[in-house]
């Protein structure tokens, strides 16, 4: 039977703080050219290899914000030409930056609760202590702690800022799926090193949350990762729903969690 051709998109000169994103890409493209016939390239050079692809793997290919109008025609081409991706672009999270937030608040889901104007502080439990996000933002660019003086001050009100209260957590956790499979689970221990994540045993509570998300986005084929934090009373909040590129810090767990990852991962680039 002929291989699968995959095209797999990543940025191997990615920049991440604490970490180095490309070395998770040549591990994992290692083992995927054990069964698919493999090409790595860069999101800005996918045009002319897009239509030769049977599958486009979006990985580590680092924020968009970088590349926002080669990322948009991007997504159009696979809506207009019907690109087969992994993951599909169908989700309502993080590919489409961070307006899910609100709309989660809205829906009453477990979330760090969001409004994106000053006017709407009263919403929001209160504090004196605010984080505020560019809408579009990823990797911390813009992201900003602000008193409440301070907030008043900067009349942020355009729609373009979301706002947060900060929430003062215990640590910071993070589940990573393929499809609607839970595949494991991180913490980070320290909360000055977000990076240093150790395996997180999580309960069936914790499952339920982090599911909640999966069933809520729209995302048919591909990895997802919910954060999280613990907040102080023990419950848990949603930070951030990546379902564009989610780094999946695979060479930090156990190897017969990464070897059925990997199985997983290449049946669900099989039937993707
Ligand atoms: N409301 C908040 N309260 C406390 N810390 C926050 C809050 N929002 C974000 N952070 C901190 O900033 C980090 C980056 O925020 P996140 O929303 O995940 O944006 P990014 O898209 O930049 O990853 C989080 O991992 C967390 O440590
Ligand atoms: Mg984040």
């Amino acid at each position: 039977m002929q291989r699968k051709k995959i095209l797999y998109l990543t940025d191997l000169n990615y920049q991440a703080k604490g970490r180095v994103y490309s070395e998770e890409d040549i591990y994992i493209t290692g083992k995927l050219k054990e069964i698919f016939d493999v090409v790595l390239c860069h999101p800005e050079c996918a045009e002319g290899f897009e239509d030769e692809a049977d599958l486009i793997v979006f990985r580590n290919t680092g924020s968009v914000i970088g590349y926002k109008e080669t990322y948009n025609s991007f997504v159009n081409r696979v809506k207009q030409k019907g690109l087969r991706t992994f993951n599909t672009f169908t989700g309502k999270a993080d590919m489409n930056g961070k307006q899910y937030l609100l709309d989660l608040t809205g829906e009453n889901y477990p979330v760090i609760p969001t409004v994106d104007s000053a006017d709407c502080l009263d919403m929001l439990p209160e504090t004196d202590n605010y984080v505020v996000k560019p809408k579009d933002g990823a990797d911390s660019i813009g992201l900003e702690f602000l008193t409440k003086e301070e907030v008043a001050v900067r009349g942020l009100s355009g729609g373009r800022f979301l706002i947060q209260p900060r929430i003062d957590f215990e640590y910071e956790l993070s589940f990573y799926f393929i499809n609607d499979k839970l595949e494991y689970a991180l913490y980070a221990p320290d909360k000055t090193k977000r990076w240093v994540l150790r395996q997180y045993h999580y309960s069936d509570d914790d499952l339920l949350f982090a599911k909640k998300f999966i069933v809520w986005n729209t995302i048919d084929k591909g990895i997802q990762r919910v954060d999280a934090c613990r907040a102080k009373d023990g419950r848990l909040l949603l930070v951030e729903l990546e379902d564009l590129n989610p780094y999946l810090s695979l060479l930090e767990v156990d190897e017969k969690t990464r070897d059925v990852f990997m199985t997983d991962f290449i049946n669900a680039i099989d039937n993707a």
